[in-house]
């Protein structure tokens, strides 16, 4: 059964991953309660070094995937960087997306200064998650990944930002990059989920990268991920013994053969 925002929210504890294709998408589906399409995908799945060339185009491709895989969880997917600089822009664009896939709420960085065009998309019917914090697609113009919430003018602005996205009515938000105890203070002053990554034990919910947490992605582990299994190397050891049965004419077998 699909999973509403109403069942969301009477969830005490929230689990999020991200996805980008069917395959796993559906792997994913009853597992979790909400599916991130994040533009992390440029990243993990494209090889670029940043999210920052991800294009609409790109996310509602593998917005199409993730929804033929998954049926039952929520659909969350990212706006990509420089489709949501003016509110006008962004309900274009989230129109495109909720027109042409199956995403149940679009994603968008930014506190105060998106509370303009997270009210306009709300009121024209798209659900808006938000996304405070280490903003990814701001990791150009800041030199970095720089975690926030390490001083009283950045806990001041996160606070801020916090109840401005959720007073101009996102209905989540993820929080990034940010110290356990302002990640706390944050959650307990909105009434809107909160999904920490890399933001400590406290906020509602939890996202990982699922190239990250599966231990595909193996160029660098940050400090918040945890791997549950190392991908790469099960999926190594896997291929090296089919070229192997290939080479000694193990394979195909008896039972494999027409
Ligand atoms: O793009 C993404 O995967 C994200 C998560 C890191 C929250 O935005």
């Amino acid at each position: 059964m699909k999973k509403t925002l109403k069942a969301l929210y009477k969830k005490e504890k929230l689990t999020m991953i991200t996805a980008y294709d069917a395959l796993f998408a559906k792997i994913f589906d009853d597992l979790v309660d909400i599916i991130l399409v994040g533009d992390s995908l440029n990243m993990s799945f494209l090889g670029e070094n940043d999210t920052l060339s991800a294009t609409l185009e790109q996310m509602i491709y593998h917005t199409k995937a993730v929804c033929n895989g998954a049926k039952s969880a929520y659909i969350v997917t990212d706006m990509p960087f420089g489709t949501y600089n003016t509110p006008q822009d962004a309900l274009k664009n989230a129109i495109r997306v909720y027109k042409e896939t199956k995403a149940d709420a679009v994603k968008l960085e930014g506190g105060a200064e998106k509370a303009e065009t997270i009210k306009l998309l709300t009121q024209n019917g798209i659900a808006v998650v938000g996304h405070i914090g280490l903003m990814p697609q701001f990791s150009r113009s800041e030199g970095g990944y720089i975690v926030k919430g390490k001083d009283k003018d950045s806990i001041k602005k996160l606070l801020e930002d916090a109840k401005a996205v959720e007073e101009a009515g996102a209905v989540m938000l993820v929080i990034e990059g940010v110290k356990e105890n302002v990640a706390k203070e944050i959650t307990e002053s909105v009434n809107i989920p909160t999904i920490g990554i890399g933001a400590g034990r406290y906020t509602t919910g939890q996202v990982l990268v699922w190239s990250d947490m599966l231990g595909f992605f193996e160029e660098f582990k940050p400090k918040f991920v945890r791997r549950y299994i190392n991908g790469g190397e099960i999926v190594r050891s896997a291929v090296r013994k089919y070229v192997d049965d290939v080479i000694t004419g193990k394979f195909p077998s008896d039972e494999e053969i027409y």
